[in-house]
């Protein structure tokens, strides 16, 4: 593409995420847990880091039994995380730096304590019909069973996704835990009621939404029982919840245009899903749609995976993207193992050249940048209801509290996270050396090379430029090549190996300059600056760099990821 032609993009399709799990980022008033002051303490950090947009997990209120994804009260802050005037001064401030923030938006089921769940047990109108209930069945002895074998994920009720509720004396489903019950998307009041939820925080200036858990909107009517043959069929993927996506799109895109807003940022959870699947929620010919949270980094590579492997998993999935779509980049998230663990330690910076420097928006999770590790969570110290209900032998297989614990700030008692010593989840035991404030004071860090790669990021050949993977060294070194007509080339070089690469990239490009210059470095390369021959230069093992070649390109010669146009 040519840079005169650049694509007039909205803010949000290229826009740096950072996702604050809240109770984890900041105490401001010594409880041990993160909350919504202590976001707003910690503003200037998330500016200078040269992050555009917040991404909060709930903050609504809720009994916290899944932290929060268990809402009693969809338009009230808890008051573990303050009130609704310090979400007013949070949205200020934010704006007053030009950032941006997006909630967690939990269509798919609320907690059992939220008024609507009291009173649709209770057979009160109109709520009777809000969940998803049923009678069930009777067994041969005459005892009530479940309508079917639907299993929830965490394996509470012995794996059963149907819960008997003595009141109404009926079988309701929760795919999640059992005191998450499934809102009823087919009834249009309860749909109503969403709408109201995306009002009220509209009005409150925010400026989108992370749809959560979008396949598990809909189940069979019929309340068929999955085959072990094929899984999951009558209760994921569903068509409607594509199509209540395209709705929710067209709600808050009307009320954008009735408020002659700035358009809003909808981003779609949604994992195991098919790539078909996915695409559709980007929407077609007739509904815009909203794209899905793009999780190829955690659902595909991982420690071992080689140049060839991240190339064909990377390139595909770019491939298969409408033309003139953008697409996200995830790396590591509240619910996964954080990317230093999952994919190695040494290999964060190489991975946010990936995750920053290819086209569309860019998520980092919390702590991420400096590249804290899981900590390692005692059975009796555990909260996550995926792990409880595994117990003592198995929730270290489940539990998700490892990657949520406390941010580490500085080298003070509890990280400088909290005046309180006990903290929600014990910190990690590394917070002495590896914290933010250390690594802004050191020469070379995870942080500095982080700040660097956003810095680098805004340059048009990164957001439309073209992109091409090539694999080196028998699948040790990964490139990326990055190029826009009248720009100067950048090639990120990743060693994936645990042992020092002989690079040469002639063969990547034809009539390449004889030296290029380094521009970034990960914190363990040999060498930061200068320039490398382009047909012979070391990297370290898990060294990874940004090379600029100087010539400009005169025209585009590999796959460009632009083309023609989509509703979206
Ligand atoms: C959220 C999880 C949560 C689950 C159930 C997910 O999609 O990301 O953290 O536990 O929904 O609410």
């Amino acid at each position: 593409m040519d840079n005169e032609e650049l694509a007039d993009r909205e803010w949000w399709e290229t826009t740096l995420i950072y996702q604050i799990w809240p109770r984890g980022f900041q105490d401001s008033d010594g409880d041990g847990e993160g909350d919504l002051k202590g976001i707003i303490n910690r503003l200037d950090y998330i500016t200078n880091l040269g992050i555009e947009t917040i991404c909060l997990n709930p903050i609504y209120v809720s009994p916290l039994f899944d932290s929060g994804y268990d809402v009693s009260n969809y338009t009230d802050i808890d008051p573990l995380f303050g009130n609704l005037s310090d979400f007013d001064n949070l949205m200020q401030e934010v704006h007053n730096r030009g950032l941006k923030v997006i909630l967690d938006v939990i269509p798919n089921h609320s907690s059992d304590q939220h008024e609507w769940f009291q009173l649709s047990a209770r057979n009160v109108q109109p709520y009777i019909d809000y969940y998803i209930w049923t009678n069930g069945s009777i067994d041969k002895n005459g005892k009530n069973i479940p309508p079917n074998n639907w299993i929830s994920t965490y394996n509470d009720e012995n794996g059963s996704a149907w819960s008997w509720h003595d009141k109404r004396q009926q079988w309701y489903y929760h795919k999640f835990h059992s005191s998450q019950p499934d809102l009823n998307l087919r009834n249009e009041k309860v749909i109503k009621e969403l709408m109201g939820i995306f009002d009220f925080w509209l009005k409150r200036n925010v400026d989108g939404f992370r749809i959560n858990a979008v396949p598990y909107f809909f189940e069979d009517e019929a309340l068929r029982n999955e085959s072990f043959v094929k899984k999951d069929i009558y209760t994921f993927g569903l068509p409607e919840s594509t199509a209540l996506l395209y709705i929710f799109r067209e709600y808050i895109d009307n009320w954008v245009s009735r408020n002659n807003a700035t358009s809003k940022l909808l981003i779609a959870e949604s994992y195991d899903i098919s790539d078909d699947n996915l695409l559709a929620y980007y929407g077609n010919n007739t509904h815009k749609g909203i794209a899905p949270l793009n999780f190829k980094f955690i659902t595909h590579i991982h420690n071992n995976s080689n140049a060839t492997y991240i190339k064909h998993i990377l390139e595909k999935w770019l491939k298969l993207l409408p033309k003139n779509i953008m697409t996200n980049w995830v790396l590591s998230n509240h619910d996964n193992s954080r990317a230093a663990s999952r994919i190695g330690f040494n290999r964060i910076d190489g991975l946010h050249m990936l995750s920053l420097l290819l086209p569309g928006q860019a998520y980092t999770y919390y702590g991420e940048e400096i590249a804290m590790l899981d900590t390692k969570i005692f059975w009796n110290s555990t909260i996550d209801p995926m792990g409880c209900a595994r117990g003592i032998n198995e929730y270290k297989y489940f539990s998700r509290d490892p990657a949520r614990t406390p941010m580490q700030w500085s080298s003070k008692s509890s990280a400088g996270f909290s005046i309180n010593e006990t903290t929600y989840l014990p910190i990690h035991l590394n917070y002495i050396n590896r914290n933010v404030e250390i690594q802004r004071n050191r020469i070379r860090s995870n942080l500095k090379t982080y700040k660097q790669l956003v810095i680098l990021r805004k340059q048009p050949v990164f957001t439309d430029g073209d992109y091409e993977f090539v694999s080196l060294n028998n699948d040790r070194v990964l490139v990326l090549k990055r190029s826009l007509k009248n720009y100067p080339l950048y090639f990120i070089v990743i060693n994936l190996g645990l042992r020092q690469e002989k690079v040469n990239l002639t063969s990547i490009h034809a009539n390449l300059k004889n030296t290029l210059n380094m521009v970034v470095a990960s914190s363990n390369a040999i060498r930061v600056t200068g320039t490398v021959p382009r047909d012979n230069f070391i990297l370290t093992a898990n060294a990874a760099v940004v090379l600029k070649s100087n010539e400009k390109q005169e025209q585009t010669t590999t796959e460009s990821i632009i083309t023609t146009s989509i509703c979206f």
